[in-house]
């Protein structure tokens, strides 16, 4: 390696030695320069084909390798070879800002994504969740809509809080989720210092074939640490990528963060008579109803080589999911699981698999074959199944029971079927009055009116007051008061 010490020289992408690193090829040193110049050419061209897309949403971040231990037995719920007692998997795991760009400021008041990828025994599995345990929507017909309103305006270019607000408040299943942001935890002090949370449901299968419904919990060991609004503005000008930096120089200097990862787990029965759909993921399941059990440790200590190799082509997608594990009837998570494949195709293209931070540890034998970059050969020796030449076939016998639910019906454009409680500021409201403290409680009101008083005009502050007199009455009034200067 060549920082310090010893050099050895330089060669093109093809291996061939340089002539030189200072000069182009030319007719005497003032005449001009050559077509034969190759290198010079490689350089330019490899130049203006350097970026890819960035994400379309969670462009901004970064991220660390390490290592998942079980530390309890959660076998009777599920058989998922990563989840078994004493099991040590390597894994990778992305942090992000949602809305703003590649360069923009890592303390942004946004979610940050909290993505994990797996590299299990029986393939990747990916859990691609958010520091919150809430979203704004509950159906992925909306999810566009919701991401234009949080990015720029199409005529300025700028980001502008009246279309956050006139989305938010005309999609009133946003309130515990705006709730959240708005709160503490919407500016996490750093990485280290925040939760993630799977967010949807999932589906767990034991060695029995029986079925549980569960969700993710991934608790930082650091504790939870905020900024304040003022903190992360100062913040946003002066080191625009204090998150990133944070992570990386806490790997370097070896203090390798931790996180405990617990599961709330509901029986199967249990859901089609709960008080509210607990696939709705506006909502938590309340701690009370179902606690939390523990999992295991997550630990990150290796820093990538390459930030761009191992972070930027890095590709997470919730439909990784491995024998053990499923989804759920979550409209969301359903739209999710064709959405990350497509947009990996497009953004780093088809081959993206056999990228080294999306290379399965385990053994591909897909048939899968052919396009742009591919240059894992294929393993099967047959190119089409069922074959007689040797071919890998389905194990159906162990593998063959889709982890999945009993569905039937009508086809219809409907919200969930309404329950009890399935009301959208109910959950905001518990958290206002039962989970923040005073201090909480004010800060909070301070961020909302502050993020208010910020170009949201009249009929959508207007509104946003309704929403918030919605999630608490005596929270609404004092927003209202700041905003309208007493
Ligand atoms: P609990 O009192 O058992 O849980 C409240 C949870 O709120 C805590 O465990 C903590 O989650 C989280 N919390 C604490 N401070 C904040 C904050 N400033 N911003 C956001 N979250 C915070 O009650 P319930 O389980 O009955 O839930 C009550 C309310 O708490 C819910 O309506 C929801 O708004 C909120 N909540 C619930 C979670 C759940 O999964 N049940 C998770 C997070 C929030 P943690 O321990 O994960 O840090
Ligand atoms: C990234 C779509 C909801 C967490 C992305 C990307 C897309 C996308 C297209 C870019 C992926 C890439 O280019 O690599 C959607 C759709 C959603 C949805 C269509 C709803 C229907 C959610 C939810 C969560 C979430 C609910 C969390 C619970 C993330 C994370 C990333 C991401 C963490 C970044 C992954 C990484 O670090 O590479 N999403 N998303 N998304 N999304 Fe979603």
């Amino acid at each position: 390696m060549s920082h310090h010490g010893t050099f050895d020289h330089t060669t093109t992408n093809a291996g061939i030695p340089v002539e030189s690193d200072e000069h182009s090829l030319t007719v005497s040193a003032d005449g001009p320069i050559l077509m034969q110049d190759a290198y010079l050419i490689e350089k330019m061209a490899q130049f203006n084909r350097e970026r890819v897309p960035e994400r379309v949403v969670h462009a901004k971040g970064g991220g660390a390798y390490g290592t998942f231990e079980v530390t309890a037995d959660v076998s009777d719920f599920t058989k998922a070879d990563l989840f078994q007692p004493g099991r040590r998997t390597e894994m990778l795991a992305r942090f992000s800002t949602v809305a703003g760009e590649q360069g923009s400021p890592d303390t942004w008041r946004d979610p940050r994504g909290f993505a994990l990828k797996f590299y299990t025994a029986q393939g990747n599995y990916d859990l691609v969740g958010n520091n919150t345990p809430v979203f704004f929507v509950r159906d992925p017909l909306k999810f566009q809509d919701f991401i234009r309103s949080q990015k720029r305006r199409p005529d300025s270019g700028l980001r502008d809080h009246d279309m956050q607000w006139d989305f938010w408040t005309l999609s009133p299943e946003s309130a515990h989720m705006v709730t959240w942001l708005m709160g503490d935890r919407g500016i996490p002090r750093n990485w280290r210092h925040m939760n993630g949370y799977g967010s949807h449901t999932y589906l767990w299968v034991n060695g029995g074939g029986e079925k549980f419904w569960v969700k993710y919990h991934v608790k930082t060991d650091q504790g939870i640490e905020y900024l304040t609004q003022e903190e992360a503005d100062r913040l946003a000008g002066e080191n625009a990528d204090a998150h990133r930096q944070d992570l990386f120089e806490a790997i370097a200097r070896r203090e390798a963060p931790t996180w405990t990862m617990y599961v709330q787990v509901m029986p199967f029965d249990d859901a089609p008579d709960y008080r509210f759909n607990p696939f709705d993921l506006t909502k938590v399941w309340p701690h009370g109803d179902y606690p939390l059990i523990e999992v295991g440790r997550m630990r990150l200590d290796r820093n990538p080589e390459d930030f761009f190799v191992h972070i930027e082509q890095s590709a997470f997608e919730p439909s990784n999911l491995v024998p053990g594990i499923g989804p759920s009837p979550d409209k969301m998570l359903l739209g999710r699981l064709f959405s990350y494949p497509d947009t990996h195709r497009y953004r780093i293209g088809p081959n993206y698999t056999q990228l080294p931070p999306n290379r399965p540890h385990s053994p591909v034998r897909s048939y899968s074959k052919d396009g742009p970059m591919r240059y894992e050969p294929a393993r099967t020796g047959a190119v089409y199944a069922p074959n007689s030449y040797g071919g890998p076939a389905a194990d159906t016998a162990r593998f063959g029971e889709p982890a999945g639910w009993h569905a039937a019906g009508e086809m219809v454009r409907q919200a969930y079927t309404p329950r009890a409680q399935d009301d959208d500021f109910g959950q905001a409201g518990t958290m206002v009055r039962e989970v923040l403290d005073d201090a909480q409680r004010g800060r909070l009101v301070g961020n909302i009116a502050g993020h208010l008083g910020d170009g949201v005009s009249r009929p959508v502050l207007e509104r946003a007051l309704r929403y918030w007199r919605n999630v608490d009455k005596d929270l609404g009034d004092r927003v209202a008061t700041a905003v309208n200067g007493g």
